[in-house]
């Protein structure tokens, strides 16, 4: 059952925080052995983000859920709970959303970081909307937040194009006018797929020492033609099974916010679901893979730009490590 129950949930505002450095392509063929062609070709990406010291995944995550409290109208004291879907964050304890707790001020509220892969955002908002319709909490920001370039080897040709750094955040609460409001979620995980993409080093399965160093381990390991394949393979059915537990055709979908991966992935999808290309944000060429944070970074531009309009609907959704993969719809 995808169909969230209870007190209807809101999306009340939005924000994002980017990065000061703009990396191009051109960039990036001074560093490694690659082309503006090769990664415009086979990702779709021409710049992304790339933060500098100073930019740490909680300033940027705490920007971010400002600028949505803010367009929210909700003040910081009427915040209950913050939850980061992150991949990179600046320590393993404490957390990013405590930081951003005592960041934003946000004195009632408690904090809690979502591990998910590239979901982990939508995870996060699928679990604010649950414990928001059963009333446990009244206001929620999640965000996305990613400090993704200290962890791929800048080295390594084949990881190091496509990712990016960035924030985007939104603010859930009880729906009221005006607001998208979110009314169906799924959440999947298939760990025998655990080894596609990894950070396996420094933790505590193999702590960091000489080898781990030597070896690289620190850094973010990715099978690209197997993910590639995955996605291609398992994405499509999930998605029409999603819209047929939301009563809904694929057609009936005004909007598509994909995970920004990587546009072939997102075009492959979209054929073979049918769904054409002028219906589905892409901001990728623009930041690259920015894991947990793109479908915020999109959510929160196709809203502010007035893309997605009154009476329509969104279908929001992600896939990454783990394997795991979701989707949220949202009606205006
Ligand atoms: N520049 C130039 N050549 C490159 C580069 C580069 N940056 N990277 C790899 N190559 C070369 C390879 O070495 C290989 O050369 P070879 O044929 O001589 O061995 C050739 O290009 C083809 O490599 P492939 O890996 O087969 O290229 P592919 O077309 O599969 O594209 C890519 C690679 C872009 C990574 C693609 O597989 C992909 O996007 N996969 C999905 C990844 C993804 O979506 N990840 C996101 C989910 S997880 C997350 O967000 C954390």
């Amino acid at each position: 059952m995808a169909i969230i129950q209870g007190r209807p949930v809101g999306i009340l505002g939005t924000g994002m925080s980017l990065p000061e450095r703009v990396v191009t392509n051109r960039d990036l063929e001074k560093i490694v052995n690659t082309s503006d062609e090769w990664i415009v070709q086979r990702s779709g990406i021409h710049t992304r983000r790339m933060a500098s010291a100073g930019e740490s995944n909680a300033s940027l995550a705490a920007v971010s859920a400002l600028a949505a409290m803010r367009a929210a109208a909700v003040p910081a004291d009427d915040i209950d709970m913050i939850m980061v879907g992150t991949n990179s964050p600046d320590t393993l304890f404490p957390g990013v959303a405590p930081i951003v707790q005592s960041m934003t001020g946000a004195s009632r509220a408690g904090g809690m970081d979502v591990q998910a892969g590239c979901p982990g955002a939508l995870f996060a908002m699928a679990a604010a909307a649950g414990g928001i319709a059963s009333g446990i909490w009244d206001n929620v920001v999640v965000i996305g937040s990613e400090v993704m370039t200290p962890l791929v080897d800048q080295t390594d040709r084949s990881t190091c194009v496509l990712f990016g750094d960035g924030a985007g955040a939104c603010v859930m609460g009880p729906w009221r006018e005006g607001a998208l409001r979110v009314t169906h979620a799924d959440m999947k995980a298939d760990g025998s797929k655990s080894d596609l993409i990894s950070l396996p080093g420094g933790l505590s399965a193999l702590p960091a020492n000489e080898r781990t160093l030597r070896e690289k381990m620190h850094f973010l390991k990715m099978n690209g033609r197997e993910v590639f394949k995955f996605v291609s393979r398992e994405l499509p059915d999930y998605l029409a099974n999603f819209c047929q537990s939301c009563g809904i055709t694929c057609d009936e979908v005004d909007w598509w916010i994909f995970h920004q991966a990587n546009i072939r992935i997102i075009e492959y999808v979209c054929e073979r679901m049918k769904i054409p290309m002028d219906r589905v944000i892409i901001n990728l060429d623009r930041y690259g893979n920015t894991s947990a944070a793109s479908i915020m970074i999109a959510l929160h531009e196709s809203l502010g730009c007035g893309t997605i309009r009154r009476g329509q609907r969104t279908v929001i959704t992600s896939f990454g490590a783990g394997m795991t993969y979701g989707a949220i719809l949202a009606e205006s």
